[in-house]
């Protein structure tokens, strides 16, 4: 059975004239990896930063929904949302410096976060602390415990960062980009782990790249974002099999997805750039650079469903291609 954990409708985000989230529709269902795909400056980073509430000062948030587990969030006070944040809704950043603190060691962070939610002692946290290193593939966990952030590899804060993400049992963990800093092998070893937490614990994880080759190999669900809109939602295997979204399509055909892409063929790459939206902008965001734009996209961009739970934002029709 599927149940909705995270439900945002109608998300906006302004920064000053920037309006860098334009009504941002998203779910993520209750163990499943969905993953919020899109070149960089597409609003994927915002919106996660949105849903925890650790937008920079000076940003403006307004959604039309916004529930975690029932709960709403836009609602909650600060005191309420980091009760959640670390807890039942945890976050693991691309550069785990930004949220490792460089003065205190690796065990009394992770035993922080979970008196702080948990209470108990800090040495019952700080033995669960050790089982959870051991658990994402740190050896000698002890030792670590002892150690500062500096003193470890990026992969190993990497891994420390989701222990500790993982210290209070979260229900979702949104993991924005958590590779994109680390070489290529430790980037596939901490792709596994995550792959094989999710399915362990149940996790649900919302999982921030713009590799589709990650996503191909990952995704249950994966919602495609351009221009501050999500703007194709779909089982991954939907979005694979019939991608509908022109900007899905532009993005498909630049990378190697297998099976998808003949040996002759040359890996394309969408002309232009991603757009920094101004307020006042309407319309669909990618017309600029979309061969099929016709003068009905600069006005209003109707939702349609391809099929069930594969939706989309476009005035074409789910079977353009074929036309
Ligand atoms: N603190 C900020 N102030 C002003 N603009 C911002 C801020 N943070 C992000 N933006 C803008 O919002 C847009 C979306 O950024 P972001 O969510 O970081 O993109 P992504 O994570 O998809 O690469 C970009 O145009 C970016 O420049
Ligand atoms: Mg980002």
């Amino acid at each position: 059975m599927s149940e909705t954990l995270l439900d945002i409708e109608g998300l906006h985000v302004r920064f000053g004239g920037m309006h860098a989230v334009r009504g941002t529709a998203l779910k993520v269902q209750r163990g499943e990896t969905h993953c919020l795909v899109g070149e960089s400056g597409c609003g994927k980073s915002v919106s996660a930063l949105a849903v925890m509430n650790l937008l920079s000062r000076g940003a403006r948030r307004d959604a039309t929904r916004m529930e975690f587990m029932g709960q709403d969030l836009l609602g909650l006070s600060e005191s309420g949302m980091s009760k959640l944040r670390g807890d039942a809704m945890a976050m693991i950043f691309q550069e785990p410096m930004t949220s490792l603190n460089p003065a205190y060691t690796v065990g009394s962070q992770m035993a922080e976060v979970y008196t702080r939610h948990r209470g108990g002692s800090r040495n019952a946290a700080l033995l669960r602390a050790a089982a959870l290193l051991a658990k994402v593939g740190i050896t000698a966990p002890e030792m670590r415990l002892a150690q500062y952030p500096h003193q470890l590899s990026g992969g190993l804060r990497q891994r420390v960062m989701i222990a500790m993400a993982l210290m209070c049992d979260p229900k979702l963990l949104i993991a924005d980009e958590p590779t994109t800093a680390l070489d290529v092998t430790v980037q596939a070893q901490i792709l596994r782990l995550l792959l094989e937490l999710q399915r362990e614990l149940g996790l649900a994880v919302l999982l921030i790249t713009h590799d589709l080759g990650i996503v191909a190999r990952m995704a249950h669900r994966v919602s495609v974002m351009y221009a501050g809109e999500v703007v194709e939602s779909a089982p991954a295997e939907a979005l694979f099999a019939a991608p509908t979204h022109p900007y899905t399509r532009g993005l498909l055909e630049c990378v190697p997805v297998p099976g998808r892409v003949r040996r002759d063929e040359k890996l394309g790459s969408i002309p232009g750039t991603v757009p920094r939206v101004r307020e006042g902008f309407a319309g669909c965001g990618f017309r600029e650079r979309c061969s099929q734009a016709m003068a009905e996209c600069a006005g209003t961009i109707p939702a349609r469903e391809r099929v069930p739970e594969h939706r989309y934002l476009c005035r074409l029709a789910p079977d353009w291609r074929a036309a």
